[in-house]
């Protein structure tokens, strides 16, 4: 059985992220998206709970049944090769939006081979109509009241306008 890991901070997940995974279950038997606990780039604004509670009814909420049965939501802290070998994925999914994400994804991918030879990393390139969107964008518009209704699912609108109204 082929495993992957779809490894990130996922905060919060978007159309983008979703494509990415969907589209791997095409390749792989399973697809566990491994939310990481705690990410550093900046505060998250979903807690890990919200995040892995949100994904799984992102997933629900989007991806055909057939699709949605062969990805796990998990959280992981720690290396994402060290969540691989608890996972028994041998492989690692990672989207691709533009040449600017190239140099820090080849980075990773690198360090990653060198961590744990036998895990590899695998691209898929972000379909072309979602490869404008970041997590970081969708949380500073959905901050200042902007409509982020186009680029992540229903339940991710009603988390982040619910974290804004203080629940
Ligand atoms: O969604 P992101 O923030 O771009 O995902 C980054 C992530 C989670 C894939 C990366 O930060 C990661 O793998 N963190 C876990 C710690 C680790 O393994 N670091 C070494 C990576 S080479």
């Amino acid at each position: 059985m082929k495993i992957a890991v779809y490894p990130g901070s996922f905060d919060p997940i978007t159309y983008g992220h979703l494509d990415v995974v969907s589209r791997a279950t095409a390749i792989f038997d399973r697809v566990v998206l491994g939310v990481l606990v705690n990410p550093q780039k900046s505060a998250a604004v979903l807690s890990t709970e919200e995040r892995v509670a949100v994904i799984r009814e992102a997933v629900a909420e989007c991806c055909p049944v057939a699709v949605a049965s062969r990805i796990d939501v998990e959280a992981f802290d720690g290396l994402t090769v060290d969540f691989c070998r608890a996972s028994k994925a041998t492989f690692i999914v990672r989207g691709l939006r533009a040449i600017s994400d190239f140099e820090s994804e080849l980075q990773m991918a690198h360090t990653n081979r060198k961590l744990a030879p036998e895990i590899d990393t695998v691209f898929f390139m972000t379909a072309l109509e979602h490869s404008y969107l970041s997590s970081s964008l969708v949380k500073e518009i959905s901050a200042f009241g902007g409509d982020v209704g186009q680029m992540v699912p229903q339940t991710v609108v009603r988390h982040l306008s619910a974290r804004k109204r203080g629940l």
